[in-house]
This record gives C-alpha cells, sequence and structure tokens, in this order.
C-alpha cells in the first residue's frame, strides 16, 4: 500500500476537490425530465474547465465521462439520452477526476422530486454506513474494521451489503491496493494496518433486498438480481497521523 508523499497528497487533494466541486455543481442541474447524457456532458466540460480529465472516460472501455447509477443499477450505470429522470427517482452520481495525472473519487446520491419513504431511508442508510466507515479510518486501525462496522450498522437495519464491488486505494492511480471490503463474512478479512499517508475510497453500495450484483449486456450496468433498490455514497480519505482527513467533502 502506498504512502503518498506531502507533495502527493497535496496534488491528490486539489483532484479530490474538483470531484466534490463537480457534484456541487450538477446538484441544481438534476430534476425531473433531465437525461443521464446531459448531466454527463455537464459535468465532463465543469472538470475539463479546471484542466482536468475524467477518470472513466476510456478507462478498460468505459464510453462515458461518469457513472449514472438509478434505482436498482447498483453501479457503473452508463449515462445516456435515453434515460430521463422521473419523479420519484433515486440517482447516483460518481465524479472521478485526473488533474495533473493525480485522481479524485467520489459519489452522491441524488433524489428526484417526491421518493418513497423506503427509497429516502436506503439512502440515509447508505450515506450512514459511508460516514462509519470514516469514522474507523486511523493510525493503527485494520482495513477490515471498516468492512465490520459497515456490515454490522445495515445488517441490524435490515438491509444488503454489497460484496462483489469494494473501495480502492486512489491517487496515482484510479484503482491502487489496498482493496477496501464493505462487507464482513467473518473469514476472508485484511488485517493490515492503517497508516498516515495512505489514501482510499469507502463506497459502500447498499441495498433493500439482495445484495447480489449481475452484470448488464452492455458489460457495465451492475443491477441488484432482485430488482430492488440500491443506493451508495463516495468519500476519498486520507489517513493522517492522528485520525483521518476527508479529501472529496
Ligand atoms: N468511480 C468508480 C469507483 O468508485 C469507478 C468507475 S470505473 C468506470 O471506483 F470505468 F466505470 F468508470
Ligand atoms: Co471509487
Ligand atoms: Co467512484
Amino acid at each position: 500500500i502506498i504512502i503518498k508523499t506531502e507533495q502527493q497528497i497535496d496534488a491528490i487533494r486539489k483532484s479530490c476537490q474538483l470531484s466534490a466541486d463537480a457534484l456541487d455543481h450538477i446538484e441544481s442541474f438534476v430534476k425531473i425530465g433531465v437525461s443521464t447524457e446531459e448531466i454527463n456532458n455537464e459535468i465532463e466540460s465543469f472538470i475539463r474547465k479546471y484542466g482536468a480529465i475524467p477518470a472513466p472516460l476510456g478507462y478498460n472501455g468505459f464510453p462515458k465521462a461518469v457513472c449514472t447509477s438509478l434505482n436498482e443499477v447498483i453501479c457503473h450505470g452508463i449515462p445516456s439520452e435515453k434515460t430521463i429522470l422521473k419523479d420519484g427517482d433515486i440517482l447516483n452520481i460518481d465524479v472521478s477526476t485526473i488533474l495533473n495525472g493525480y485522481y479524485g473519487d467520489t459519489c452522491r446520491m441524488f433524489l428526484i422530486g417526491n421518493v418513497s419513504e423506503e427509497a429516502k431511508k436506503l439512502v440515509a442508510v447508505a450515506r450512514d454506513c459511508l460516514d462509519i466507515g470514516v469514522t474507523q479510518v486511523k493510525p493503527g486501525n485494520q482495513f477490515c474494521q471498516i468492512s465490520k462496522s459497515i456490515q454490522n450498522y445495515a445488517n441490524l437495519r435490515g438491509y444488503g451489503v454489497v460484496h462483489q464491488f469494494c473501495g480502492h486505494g486512489v491517487g496515482l492511480k484510479f484503482h491502487e491496493e489496498p482493496y477496501v471490503y464493505h462487507s464482513y463474512d467473518g473469514k476472508n478479512f485484511d488485517e493490515r494496518l492503517m497508516k498516515p499517508g495512505m489514501i482510499f475510497t469507502i463506497e459502500p453500495m447498499i441495498c433493500v433486498g439482495s445484495p447480489d450484483a449481475k452484470i448488464m449486456e452492455d458489460r457495465w450496468t451492475a443491477v441488484t438480481v432482485d430488482g430492488g433498490l440500491s443506493a451508495q455514497w463516495e468519500h476519498t480519505v486520507l489517513v493522517t497521523d492522528d485520525g483521518v482527513e476527508v479529501l472529496t467533502k
């Protein structure tokens, strides 16, 4: 697991800040009648205006600048002019930037119009799961503490935690060691310790029903096998000397 230098940390911090700014910027555009293609294009022009490149574009052949994952889509949804936001939808927008060669990665949920109580609660619990994961970040803690705390919190409330996708080291590359699991089965877990200068994401995907994912024909879009709703929030975090700095606030 790479320990980043002060100079690398400063550069990654800037990229992370731009990713988060792009999500702030898109907030007022996200409403009923807008297509996920329009959201993609608005975010792409915003980050390019500040000298960054969208990390997903061309990554293992991903065709767009951001991921837009609607309702039962767990992650890696592909923006499309055919996908028009409608009343009651929940939408994840995942922004990853390359600024001066350094990566930032963050996602949030957006509620479209009048959303059901069930969906609102899912989105809130997924948000809590991210926050709980972040509180586990400090030097000397094991990576599996993140997995355990999130799994426990979600299960107590009757939700499933997706195990097929995970958080990841980030900064010099899009995806680096360590791979950070949000689910915990008591058998395979990461006992490695967090150290100051490590940078990684926490990005739990939380489901109403089964947390099992299947990939669609397009080879990217991951949906719940049972069609149940799924929600995700993501931050990039830095382990500091005495705890954590959230880089994508
Ligand atoms: N941003 C996603 C993550 O959180 C990765 C998207 S990969 C892509 O790790 F190719 F779909 F963009
Ligand atoms: Co990520
Ligand atoms: Co992401």
